[in-house]
């Protein structure tokens, strides 16, 4: 872990010291767009388990992300800040970007009983809104292909009410949670991280 936090913070200085040489060279778009790969990755295809790959997430629900960080609407350790340093015009242009990206999703392994018991909990109680055609889809909100961990945070942080999901959704959750147990969620995230092309 400590390890993690020194390459963390490595990549963070040396994206500011090459922010500083570039910035007055290259477009808007590469500017804007650096200032997010240092911790996002290559393109947004993230390179830990803290942070989010954005390569190819819907533009509307990236920038209602963006506002909702803005305004201290969602949980966050980092973006709230962040957020807060670009415009509305700034992030529609990012979120054009990061949307147009090709996700790479990390290797995770993943447990075969809990990818099976996994894709009959998604079915029964996510599958209704996270379908292939709503804007929420599990690729275009990068809930397939995410890391893991950043999934398990994301889920408790809706159970705990730290972050806003309609309350239908919630009730889904927490009917799943009665029903199913606790390692149902779990099972989802196996699920979730086996749906990789
Ligand atoms: C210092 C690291 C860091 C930088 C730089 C950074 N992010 Fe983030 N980003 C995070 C983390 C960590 C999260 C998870 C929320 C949190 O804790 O703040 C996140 C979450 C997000 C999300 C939500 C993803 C989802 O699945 O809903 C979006 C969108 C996002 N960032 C966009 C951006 C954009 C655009 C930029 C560049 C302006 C940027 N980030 C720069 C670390 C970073
Ligand atoms: C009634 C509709 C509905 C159901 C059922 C539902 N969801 Fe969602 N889900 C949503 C909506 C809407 C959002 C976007 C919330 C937001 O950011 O405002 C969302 C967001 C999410 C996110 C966060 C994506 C991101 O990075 O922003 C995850 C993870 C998720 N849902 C998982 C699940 C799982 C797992 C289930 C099944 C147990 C489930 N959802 C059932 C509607 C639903």
């Amino acid at each position: 872990m400590k390890n993690y936090y020194t390459k963390y913070a490595l990549l963070l200085i040396s994206g500011l010291i090459l922010n500083a040489t570039t910035w007055a060279n290259e477009d808007r778009l590469f500017m804007l767009v650096s200032h997010c790969t240092v911790c996002h990755g290559p393109n947004g295809s993230s390179l830990g388990p803290a942070t989010p790959t954005i390569a190819g997430m819907n533009p509307l629900t990236f920038i209602k992300a963006m506002e909702e960080f803005r305004d201290d609407e969602r949980p966050s350790t980092i973006m709230k800040h962040l957020a807060k340093g670009y415009n509305d015009e700034d992030y529609k242009i990012m979120a054009d970007y990061f949307a147009k990206q090709q996700s790479v999703p990390p290797r995770q392994s993943v447990d075969s009983d809990k990818v099976k018991r996994g894709a009959k909990w998604h079915k029964k109680y996510c599958e209704e809104c996270h379908t292939d055609e709503s804007v929420y889809t599990t690729k275009s909100t990068i809930i397939v292909g995410q890391w893991m961990p950043y999934l398990r945070l994301t889920l408790d942080d809706f159970m705990t009410g730290h972050r806003d999901l309609p309350l239908s959704a919630l009730k889904m959750i927490r009917a799943m949670l009665k029903a199913e147990g606790k390692e149902s969620i779990d099972d989802l995230i196996h699920f979730y991280a086996s749906q990789v092309e």
